[in-house]
């Protein structure tokens, strides 16, 4: 059961959890657009630490505050060097003591488990090596945005076994959809987090051939081969998994309103083509904007309000 404490990965919500937040998501872009935004926020404080780069956790965090009239601000690595200058426990409870709430992207998924439990106030993960809730949860809305639903569509995730992929792995367990990933051989997705989405009912099928997996997908999800912070082996991941580039031949395969995602940053040429990330079955940009929806969803549920 979902303790509403913090947001740490999508396996620690109830299916429920994630419809609610979703529809809330898709409540607040309405009122967005319509400028009917009420204050809801206001008063409240945001910490957003980040030890890797980003583009739109951080845009998408600050404005999704700002609009509902709160304060968020960045804290780079570089200050606070947390769990080297600062041990992470210290960090959080100090960090406690000034704002409302938290939002970190680190490497290991400890470092944001140990912050949440040292922390008084609500942590939210945003993005580790091994998770990256708050862009599945995001893009879970664009599809329901897009589709109507998501129970009993085929979503086919081709590329690296990453934090992205794990959260699709999570999902799957949480709504009735079909989850297919075409990865590379020897860099399929962690046995434990496939093992227990599937004992809580995840329908889940890995394979090595795309166009097996693309076959009738209704959406077709790709990310960057390598992740930030990967160090080494670039290049070898890089020739293993060249066959699973997301371009106008796999899209034959697939539904003929298939919709194309991808969470960005992508590397045009590499795991997706210019024709299709420009083509007219590609969601990236409004995939992008639902980023800031969802986690305003987030970051109410957990404020209380
Ligand atoms: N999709 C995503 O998290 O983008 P950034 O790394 O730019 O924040
Ligand atoms: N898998 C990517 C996602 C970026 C949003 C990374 O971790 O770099």
């Amino acid at each position: 059961m979902w303790n509403r404490e913090d947001f740490l990965t999508i396996a620690d919500l109830e299916s429920e959890d994630v419809q609610k937040l979703v529809n809330r998501g898709l409540e607040l872009k309405r009122k967005h657009h319509e400028r009917r935004l009420e204050p809801l926020l206001k008063g409240k404080a945001m910490a957003m630490i980040f030890r890797k780069p980003s583009l739109r956790t951080r845009m998408s965090f600050e404005m999704g505050m700002v609009g509902l009239g709160g304060h968020a601000f960045y804290v780079s690595d570089e200050e606070i060097k947390l769990g080297q200058r600062e041990a992470i426990c210290d960090v959080a409870r100090v960090v406690s003591r000034y704002v409302d709430i938290v939002m970190i992207r680190t490497f290991a998924q400890d470092e944001v488990s140990e912050f949440a439990r040292f922390a008084t106030v609500p942590v939210i993960n945003a993005l580790t090596d091994l998770f990256h809730p708050c862009q599945v949860l995001g893009d879970i809305m664009t599809i329901y945005e897009k589709k109507g639903d998501i129970e009993g569509l085929k979503v086919v995730f081709l590329g690296d076994s990453n934090n992205v992929a794990n959260s699709w792995i999570n999902a799957a367990s949480k709504l009735d959809f079909q989850l297919v990933l075409a990865v590379a051989k020897g860099f399929e997705p962690a046995d434990e987090i496939v093992s227990r989405a599937r004992t809580e009912g995840a329908r889940i099928e890995i394979t090595y051939d795309p166009l097996v997996a693309a076959r009738e997908a209704d959406v077709i999800y790709t990310d960057v081969w390598v992740s930030m912070g990967m160090t080494g082996k670039a290049e070898e991941r890089k020739q293993a998994m060249g066959h699973l580039q997301v371009n106008l031949e796999l899209l034959k395969v697939a539904k003929s309103d298939v919709i194309v995602m991808h969470c960005l940053p992508a590397h045009r040429g590499e795991e997706i083509t210019d024709e299709v990330i420009d083509g007219e079955h590609s969601v990236v940009f409004d995939e992008a904007e639902n980023r800031m929806h969802i986690q305003r969803a987030i970051m109410l549920e957990l404020l209380g309000r």
